[in-house]
């Protein structure tokens, strides 16, 4: 079957041509033609192989381009990249590899198109189309991968520990393209996965995070993680997750395994956000209870203020997986810490709770309640419902609140300087005793948030204080 279609974009007509003038062969290979055969839309990166210079390649369309791009030369890799319009463009020689024990940079020797073909990770990325002029459009798949393709499975050209073994980022990759195409990893493949999953180590954290950042944004990011728990990969990279494993059994009592527990939860709320660092504080949301586990006989397992403790722990992980320690580490950090505050709420939903509840929340109140909802894994179907409509009512009662009493992100209605002008006061504590008197009975409700109920309560507390007014 020739695949003309795929390659209609002018860009392609370019490269044939530039190709023609250097009398060389060339191929668009990978992502570009997986996703195209999967009918995944179009990619915006095409890379190129070419049975000769591929830098030379990309500087000859570059040339006869009339949007003249600029060509970024990697000569150490022998890679050259251009953008045409929006479309990034890498060219590559095709070359033989082999890699040495300590690192992802491969020895080059030059090579074929089908030695290039054998190079890569797996037969569903090493399908090539032909760029030449007298099999244009021509599939070339020397490892059956449109079969993969046809019937979901991730397998290696070469045998996996080689491919595995020369570049360990490939066992992410792997179980992420699993997890985005919802495809099987063959087994051979699993194993050698399980086999060389130590040289994980040599593959730096950014790329690392990449690859979990495309499995938490999944369909169904279970998969992935599973698949690197079972691997082994999973401990060297989030230890945290895989000390949620198992349910302990003292004295007939046991909790849940909350391992498996967390996954329900991300799968759950992948349904209904494709916010990564909201699916981030799914992930995360329980990992304070490995810590913080103790049974008692009185009321058998607890968790301990697994929510702060939790919550120190993000900032732990994130910095040993060297993400970034800004406002999404912040939200998942405030996410993961208030992740049980609706939950209590639900069992009795009073005014002053669910204000305290959008006071603290601010802004990521819908997203908590999000996360609380996600977190509803239980498997009997009245308790399902009822938590369910529990959260309903307290979210009729957010907005309700809000309209009402005006406390996200909420000033207290007196400031400081004016209590400081009142009583004729320098910074002192009194200040802070008055501010938080005001606060508290707005959040309980004693008075409504508003300026002259305010002003009241701040010169009845002052003079409480043995505070005098300044006239
Ligand atoms: N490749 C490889 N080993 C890697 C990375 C990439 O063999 N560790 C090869 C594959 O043939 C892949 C191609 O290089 O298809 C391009 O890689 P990349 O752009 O990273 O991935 P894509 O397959 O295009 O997929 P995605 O854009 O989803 O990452």
């Amino acid at each position: 079957m020739n695949h003309k279609n795929a390659i209609k974009h002018p860009i392609f007509q370019y490269i044939s041509q530039s190709a023609e003038e250097l009398q060389l062969d060339c191929y668009v290979i990978g992502g570009f033609v997986r996703d195209y055969l999967l009918e995944r839309g179009n990619a915006k990166d095409i890379d190129i192989v070419a049975v000769g210079s591929g830098i030379m390649l990309a500087q000859q369309v570059a040339h006869n381009s009339p949007t003249q791009p600029k060509v970024q030369v990697f000569k150490t890799y022998g890679t050259a990249m251009l953008r045409y319009n929006d479309i990034e463009v890498e060219f590559v020689g095709a070359r033989k590899e082999s890699y040495n024990e300590d690192s992802r940079n491969p020895v080059v020797e030059n090579g074929t198109l089908k030695d290039d073909q054998n190079r890569r990770d797996f037969t569903i990325n090493a399908l090539a189309l032909s760029l030449n002029k007298d099999n244009y459009g021509e599939l070339l798949d020397p490892f059956n991968g449109l079969a993969d393709l046809d019937k979901g499975i991730i397998r290696t050209p070469l045998d996996p520990d080689i491919t595995y073994s020369d570049d360990p980022l490939r066992m992410m990759r792997a179980i992420r393209f699993a997890t985005q195409l919802n495809f099987k990893i063959e087994e051979t493949s699993l194993n050698a996965i399980a086999n060389n999953k130590d040289r994980i180590k040599i593959i730096t954290k950014e790329r690392i995070v990449v690859e979990l950042n495309k499995i938490l944004e999944s369909p169904k990011p279970s998969i992935g993680f599973i698949h690197l728990e079972k691997t082994g990969l999973l401990n060297y990279i989030l230890p945290e997750l895989t000390a949620l494993k198992g349910i302990d059994e003292i004295e007939g009592q046991k909790h849940k395994d909350n391992f498996y527990h967390t996954l329900e939860v991300v799968d759950n709320i992948s349904e209904t956000t494709n916010n990564l660092w909201l699916r981030w504080a799914a992930l995360l949301h329980d990992i304070g209870k490995a810590p913080t586990k103790k049974f008692s006989k009185k009321v058998g397992w607890t968790f301990h203020a697994h929510e702060f403790v939790g919550s120190k722990m993000v900032y732990k992980l994130f910095k040993r997986l060297k993400m970034p320690l800004n406002d999404k580490m912040k939200f998942v950090q405030k996410m993961v810490l208030m992740s049980s505050r609706p939950i209590v709420l639900a069992s009795e939903v009073t005014d002053s709770a669910v204000r305290r509840l959008v006071f603290d929340a601010g802004d990521y109140v819908e997203d908590l309640m999000t996360l609380c909802e996600a977190d509803i894994t239980t498997k009997n179907p009245k308790k399902f419902k009822k938590y369910h409509n529990n959260f309903k009512i307290v979210r009729d009662k957010i907005v309700e609140v809000e309209e009402r009493d005006r406390v996200r992100n909420f000033q207290p209605p007196v400031s400081g300087e004016e209590i400081m002008k009142t009583f004729n006061l320098k910074p002192s504590k009194e200040i802070g005793i008055i501010k938080e008197a005001i606060k508290e009975a707005i959040l309980e409700g004693e008075i409504p948030n508003e300026y002259e109920a305010a002003l009241e309560l701040m010169i009845k507390k002052g003079t409480d204080l043995g505070l005098t007014i300044d006239d």
